[in-house]
């Protein structure tokens, strides 16, 4: 099925919050944390997600859990996504993302990851309809901002029940729903079956957020026009990339594409982001994460393959500063940008 492409997109409404740009940051593990989203946000998002966290881990109350629901002051409307089968620890999980400043609390039931979903979390919830319409009852019931839920289409090609899971959803009182366009079996391979987002639409009158394998502004709205969704959620295309947000939001707003960062601009972000990174997590896991962040930025610039090797040797956080910043501000890199 295709829908007439409504460019500007209008954005949407969940609770009192109008979304005006109905842009979405994926939440990924590892990567969207406070110091990414902040660099994210700029580029014309109009929500952001914390990482999932899961509802065991906030009872345990660990530091590292408390960080991870560490938002901005200016950063509304944001979601705070838990994880969890247990409606005992998710309700506390809920309640904890509302003290923690949440607009929304979102439900992960997309996650294909093995070590969740043999704790019947995740996608593999998705499968047993009645747990999921206890867990989202009682949620909602329990917290008084919008519960949100996130899901892959069914666990399989043969059990796809993503029309089923929307309806319920809408009945217990969720008030937005993504849909990943891919199976729990399909894990990331493959392409993302944008038709089944639709099935999603056509079932429900709350919000649906379109994801999977959006690149750019095209598939943005090649996107919508196959589902008919409210709204888009990038993900893995913004690693070391969170120009391509730019890129999308100008499509579905229906302005004019922004031009390619210049090496300058680029570093200016990665320097940024660092520095987000070594206030929030301290320079020993700050200097971890650098090595996949810095390395994921220069894909695509000159010489980059040889850098990689270089910077994944280098020890100490000043260090790595240095030798990022040589290379992004290298006189080659000018060249090579002005030569693409
Ligand atoms: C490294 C990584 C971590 C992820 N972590 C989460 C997560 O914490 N919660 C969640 O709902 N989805 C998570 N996802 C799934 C993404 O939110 C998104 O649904 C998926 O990547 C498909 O979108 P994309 O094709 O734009 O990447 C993760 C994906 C990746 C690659």
């Amino acid at each position: 099925m295709t829908h007439a492409t409504t460019i500007p997109m209008p954005g949407f409404t969940v609770g009192h919050h109008h979304i005006t740009s109905p842009l979405v940051l994926a939440p990924m593990a590892g990567i969207t944390d406070l110091p990414f989203r902040r660099i994210c946000r700029r580029f014309g998002v109009g929500l952001t997600v914390t990482e999932m966290i899961a509802s065991r881990a906030v009872e345990q109350g660990r530091e590292r859990t408390e960080r991870m629901a560490e938002i901005d002051t200016d950063e509304h409307p944001v979601s705070i996504q838990v994880a969890g089968s247990d409606s005992k620890f998710v309700i506390e999980a809920a309640q904890w993302a509302v003290a923690h400043g949440a607009d929304f609390v979102d439900i992960n039931m997309g996650c294909p990851v093995k070590k969740i979903c043999k704790q019947v979390a995740g996608s593999a919830m998705l499968r047993d309809e009645a747990l999921v319409a206890r867990i989202l009852t009682a949620v909602v019931k329990s917290i008084e901002i919008p519960v949100t839920l996130k899901i892959r289409t069914g666990w399989d090609a043969q059990s796809k029940n993503v029309a089923r899971i929307a309806r319920i959803a809408e009945e217990c009182g969720v008030q937005m729903l993504t849909v990943h366009g891919r199976t729990r079996a399909q894990m990331f391979n493959g392409h993302a079956n944008w038709e089944d987002i639709g099935l999603a639409k056509a079932a429900v009158s709350i919000p649906v957020i379109g994801n999977g394998d959006i690149i750019d502004g095209e598939t943005a709205l090649e996107m919508v026009r196959i589902s008919g969704c409210d709204g888009i959620m990038v993900g893995r295309a913004v690693q070391g990339n969170p120009w391509v947000l730019g890129e999308v939001h100008a499509a579905i707003m229906g302005l004019t594409a922004p031009a390619k960062p210049t090496p300058g601009e680029r570093w200016a972000i990665v320097a940024e982001h660092l520095e987000h990174l070594a206030s929030h997590h301290g320079i020993r896991r700050a200097s971890n994460l650098a090595r996949k962040h810095v390395v994921w930025y220069t894909k695509g610039m000159f010489g980059s393959a040889e850098f990689r090797g270089h910077f994944q040797r280098i020890e100490g956080w000043e260090n790595q500063r240095v030798e990022a910043e040589k290379y992004f501000l290298s006189p080659q890199q000018l060249e090579h940008h002005h030569a693409q």
